[in-house]
């Protein structure tokens, strides 16, 4: 066992655990954070997606070894506050079973508070880590590149 210190969604964390648990187990079963989901759980579908100091990384190949002094956010601290953002998802046709939509979320806020400037193919190319089965990934690239060019829409909500 291990004892590890982080930080999740602005909360310092401090936790005891085996090296190699997942942090996507460990944000289920020690912090009670469901949004981010178990998928594939070898890193090729993005549904697991957290932000690690900032980039997105597949919380399924993370391991609690990895974990000290990070800072992550979640899914549910981006939805909370930016819920424009799934907004625009929705607006544009994704969010429909809902499955994939936390790893979009994540990606997406990488991507509008990045300095730097994505192109469509640049969206496309990131969200390649991501699998929609449900409309595939057009809307959320399209929803994207909506809020980049429209960031005054990007209000804090707390
Ligand atoms: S569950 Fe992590 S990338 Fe698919
Ligand atoms: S909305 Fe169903 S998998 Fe994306």
């Amino acid at each position: 066992m291990i004892k590890v210190n982080f930080t999740v969604n602005n909360r310092a964390i401090t936790i005891e655990t085996h090296p190699h648990t997942t942090l996507l187990e460990i944000l289920s079963t020690k912090l009670s954070l469901f949004k981010s989901k178990i998928g594939c759980g070898n890193g090729s579908c993005g549904v697991c997606s957290v932000l690690i100091d900032g980039e997105p990384i597949n919380s399924c190949l993370i391991h609690a070894i990895d974990l000290e002094g990070v800072i992550v956010e979640t899914s549910e601290k981006i939805e909370g506050e930016y819920p424009q953002i799934l907004k625009a998802f929705e607006n544009f046709g994704g969010v429909q079973c809902g499955f994939c939509v936390s790893g979009f979320l994540v990606s997406a806020k990488a991507i509008l508070f990045s300095e730097k400037i994505f192109t469509e193919d640049d969206i496309r190319d990131r969200f390649s880590a991501h699998i929609c089965q449900c409309s595939g990934n057009y809307p959320y690239i399209q929803a994207t590149l909506y809020l980049l060019k429209n960031k005054n829409l990007l209000i804090k909500n707390r």
